[in-house]
């Protein structure tokens, strides 16, 4: 029978990645959780309408990329693409429009995209997010990039660039929207393929075309920021004067427009030049309408989400060991005679319970590549069960003495030596 292999575009994650994982799943629930925000899950799937109206319409997750299917009483469900749209919902369907504003949360979760792959683009892919609710004050967007920048500090992610622009409110963009397309529209013959057939339905995308004539004509092409409205401009110029008194480095590009269809003046995105064409490793901004959108009351929010495996790839291209701790165990039960085994398993359950990291012979090793695995593994106290009389071994020092695992004060004994710090 032929072998069988994961879905294309799609991984496992295995232990030794976890590690690097860990640091930074751990490091940002620290950042995030002690600056007030909390943690919240979202089912996998939703109605496909939470997508569909969330991110937009007309964006490429929506129109190309969306893992749609009917359920077997023949409801349209989607796994989710992006983080957003679901939290919106969840702050409607929860009434948190009605708790002390902002409402400040983050997410651990994967997300699910039709795309092709290649390396630092999956078909699930794993987001480390975070949106604010009910303010539309630009500290709001402040604090979140500080904390995400803080973060990519934290972790050691390398050469890092922030791209900071204003997109306008709805009303400057349509003004904006029209003068873009008929830029395009007066050079629509020189266009790639993909950008003439969005001039109507997304013109901004023309931004992000990669093909290099359809680039030069963007270049020249009417700026968002030329066309913003006093309000919008005010809340850059705002956001951009506390970015600076932070010391948070950033470059005002007019050409960021980003992916989805709901954001609203802040638009930002980090990339990494140590990676490849996939540079991005988070990105945001505001999205003032859509909890209208989606049928809440009019609640100004703001967001975003950051890829953990893209933030995996450029620690390791930046030569950034993901694994900083010491040794993960602090004891080792050899068990030199099987009479002994369950007087062992008893000794490693009490020390487990006192809080010892201890792991255990669990493939009939010679006692001599027990030993080898205590030492391979970092710890510092192995414990010989044998017929003939208990030892425990410091490791460091090539010490043993008799040990009693009966004895009132045997996790105790164990303890000073499997961590001689404490
Ligand atoms: P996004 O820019 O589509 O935004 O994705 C956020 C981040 O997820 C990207 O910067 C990248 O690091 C990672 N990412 C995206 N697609 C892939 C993929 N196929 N494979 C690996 N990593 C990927 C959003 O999703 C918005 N929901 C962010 C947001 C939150 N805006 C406001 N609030």
């Amino acid at each position: 029978m032929a072998k069988v292999t994961v879905p294309r575009g799609t991984r496992d994650v295995l232990p030794a990645e976890w590690r690097a994982r860990h640091r930074v799943l751990d490091a940002a629930r620290r950042r995030f959780e002690a600056a007030g925000y909390g943690r919240i899950m979202t089912p996998t799937f939703e109605h496909t309408e939470v997508f569909a109206r969330g991110a937009g319409e007309t964006s490429d997750i929506v129109t190309k990329e969306m893992y749609t299917f009917a359920d077997r009483s023949d409801r349209s469900l989607t796994l989710r693409p992006e983080g957003t749209a679901g939290v919106v919902r969840a702050y409607i369907e929860h009434g948190m429009h009605r708790e002390p504003q902002p409402v400040k949360l983050w997410y651990f979760a994967p997300m699910f995209r039709y795309e092709k792959p290649q390396e630092g683009r999956y078909r699930e892919h794993w987001q480390i997010g975070a949106e604010a609710f009910g303010s539309e004050h630009p500290a709001v967007d402040a604090e979140l990039i500080a904390l995400l920048a803080g973060l990519y500090r934290e972790i050691r992610v390398p050469n890092v660039r922030l791209r900071l622009n204003s997109i306008g409110d709805a009303e400057s963009r349509r003004d904006y929207r029209e003068v873009l397309v008929s830029y395009l529209r007066s050079h629509e013959a020189e266009l790639d393929d993909d950008t003439r057939a969005r001039i109507d339905t997304n013109p901004l995308r023309a931004f992000d075309s990669k093909v290099a004539r359809t680039r030069e004509l963007m270049a020249d092409a009417p700026k968002i920021t030329d066309h913003l409205d006093a309000g919008s401009r005010e809340h850059f110029d705002a956001l951009r004067g506390l970015l600076d008194a932070a010391g948070v480095a950033y470059d005002v590009d007019p050409t960021l427009v980003r992916g989805l269809d709901y954001y609203t003046r802040t638009v930002f995105e980090f990339t990494c030049s140590d990676l490849g064409a996939q540079d991005a490793v988070g990105g945001g901004g505001r999205y003032d309408e859509l909890v209208g959108t989606l049928g809440g009351p009019a609640t100004p929010a703001v967001g975003f989400g950051c890829g953990i495996e893209r933030l995996l790839l450029a620690m390791a291209a930046g030569g950034v060991d993901g694994d900083t701790r010491g040794a993960t165990v602090d004891a080792y039960v050899c068990v030199e005679d099987e009479t002994e085994r369950a007087a062992a398993f008893v000794l490693v359950e009490q020390l487990r319970a006192a809080g010892l990291a201890v792991q255990q012979d669990l493939a009939g090793r010679s006692m001599k590549g027990q030993l080898k695995q205590a030492a391979k593994l970092g710890t510092h106290a192995a414990i010989v069960a044998s017929a003939g009389g208990w030892t425990l071994h410091t490791l460091r020092r090539r010490e043993e003495q008799p040990f009693d695992p009966a004895a009132a004060n045997a996790v105790a004994t164990v303890t000073a030596i499997a961590r001689p710090q404490d």
